[in-house]
C-alpha cells in the first residue's frame, strides 16, 4: 500500500513537473529559436530503438507462455538479447576508439565508464550463455504454465510478468548505451543516434511504469515467498521500494536534466522541443542521472538478482523464482 501511494505520489509529481515546464516553455522566446540535431536517414535511430522494445516484449510475453515450446524458444531469445548486448560492445564498441579516446572527462568518476562497460558485457556474456544452459534443461521440462492475466496471493500473473520482463529488457539495454552515447566525442556521426535510442527506451520504460502502477493497484501483488525469514523479508520490500522509486526517478532526471540543456527529448519519430530555458541547472539534474542514480541502481539490482537466485540455488526454495518466473 505504501509503495502505491509513494509511486503514485512521485508519478504525478513527475507528470506536474512536466506540465509546469509545458506552461513555462510557451512563454520563453530561447525554446522558440531552438534547432534540433539532425536525424538518421530514414529515420534509422527510432527503427533500433523499436527493434528493442519490440523484442523485449516479445521475450518478456514467450518466457511465460503457456506452452512449454515457447517459454524454451522465450529463454533462447533472452540469452539473445544478452549476447546481442555482448556482441555489440565486443564487435563494435571496442573497435571505434571511444573507449581510449572518449569525449573529456567531466569528472574524474568518468574515468571508470569503460571499465564499466567492460564489466556489463561480461555480464550479459555470462548471463547469455547461463541463459542457453537454461533452455536446454527447460527442453525437458512438458508442463503447461497455469497463469491468470491477473495475480494471485502466490503468483504474478500474465500482465504483471509481461511489464515486468519488458522493463527488464529495456534497463538491460538502456544501461550500456547510456553510458557509451555519454562518451561519444561531440561531431561524431552516430552519436545523437544513440541519444535517440536511450531517450526512446527510457520514455518507453516510464510509460510502462505508469502501466504497472496502474494495473499494482488493478491487481494485488502476490505476497513475499513464506520461505523469507523476517530479515530477508524486510531486505527484499526495500529492495522493491528502491526499484520503483528508481523506475520513476531515472527517466524523470533524464528528461529534466536534458530539457534544461538544452536538447530534444526523443520518443520514436517524434520530438520534445526542451521545455526549459537552458540553464545550469542542468549539471545538478545531471549529477543525480548521471552518477548518483547508476551507482545506486548498480548496488539495487544486483541485491535484487543475488538475492532471487541466493533464495533458488543456496536455500534451494523454489518459490520466489516461480512467482515471477516460470
Ligand atoms: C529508465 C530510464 C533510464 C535509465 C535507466 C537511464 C540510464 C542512464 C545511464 C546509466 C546513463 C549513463 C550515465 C553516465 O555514465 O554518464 C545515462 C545517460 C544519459 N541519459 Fe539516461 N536513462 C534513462 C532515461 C533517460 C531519459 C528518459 C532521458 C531523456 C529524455 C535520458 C537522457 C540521458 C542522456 C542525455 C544521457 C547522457 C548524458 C551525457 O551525454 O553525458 N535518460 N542514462
Amino acid at each position: 500500500m505504501i509503495i502505491h501511494r509513494l509511486s503514485f505520489g512521485l508519478a504525478f509529481f513527475a507528470l506536474g513537473l512536466v506540465s509546469l515546464a509545458a506552461a513555462d516553455a510557451s512563454a520563453n522566446s530561447a525554446v522558440a529559436s531552438y534547432v534540433p540535431p539532425a536525424r538518421m536517414e530514414g529515420n534509422m535511430d527510432s527503427w533500433v530503438a523499436l527493434a528493442i522494445v519490440v523484442s523485449s516484449l516479445v521475450t518478456a510475453w514467450t518466457i511465460s507462455f503457456s506452452a512449454p515450446g515457447v517459454r524454451v524458444f522465450g529463454t533462447i531469445l533472452a540469452a539473445s538479447g544478452c549476447l546481442a548486448v555482448a556482441a555489440w560492445f565486443f564487435l563494435f564498441v571496442v573497435n571505434t576508439g571511444v573507449l581510449e579516446q572518449p569525449k573529456p572527462n567531466q569528472t574524474p568518476m568518468d574515468s571508470a565508464k569503460p571499465a564499466l562497460l567492460w564489466i556489463q558485457a561480461m555480464i550479459a556474456l555470462s548471463a547469455g550463455l547461463f541463459l542457453l544452459l537454461l533452455a536446454r534443461r527447460q527442453a525437458s521440462n512438458r508442463e503447461s504454465l497455469v497463469l491468470t492475466a491477473a495475480n494471485n496471493k502466490h503468483r504474478y500473473g500474465r500482465v504483471s510478468r509481461l511489464l515486468h520482463w519488458t522493463t527488464a529488457g529495456l534497463f538491460l539495454s538502456l544501461i550500456p548505451i547510456g553510458i557509451f552515447a555519454s562518451m561519444i566525442p561531440e561531431g561524431t556521426e552516430y552519436r545523437n543516434a544513440y541519444y535517440v535510442v536511450h531517450k526512446t527506451i527510457g520514455v518507453t520504460a516510464f510509460l510502462l511504469l505508469l502501466i504497472r502502477l496502474a494495473w499494482n493497484r488493478l491487481s494485488r501483488r502476490p505476497a513475499l515467498d513464506a520461505s523469507l525469514t523476517p530479515r530477508e523479508r524486510k531486505l527484499a520490500g526495500g529492495v522493491h521500494k528502491m526499484l520503483y522509486f528508481m523506475m520513476i526517478a531515472l527517466p524523470v532526471t533524464g528528461f529534466v536534466m536534458t530539457s534544461l540543456h538544452g536538447y530534444p527529448t526523443y520518443f520514436f519519430i517524434w520530438e520534445l522541443v526542451p521545455l526549459w530555458p537552458k540553464s545550469d541547472a542542468y549539471i545538478i539534474w545531471g549529477g543525480i542521472h548521471k552518477y548518483l542514480l547508476p551507482y545506486l541502481i548498480y548496488i539495487i539490482l544486483g541485491a535484487h538478482i543475488l538475492g532471487a537466485l541466493k533464495h533458488q540455488f543456496i536455500d534451494k526454495h523454489q518459490g520466489a523464482f516461480k512467482r515471477m518466473g516460470s
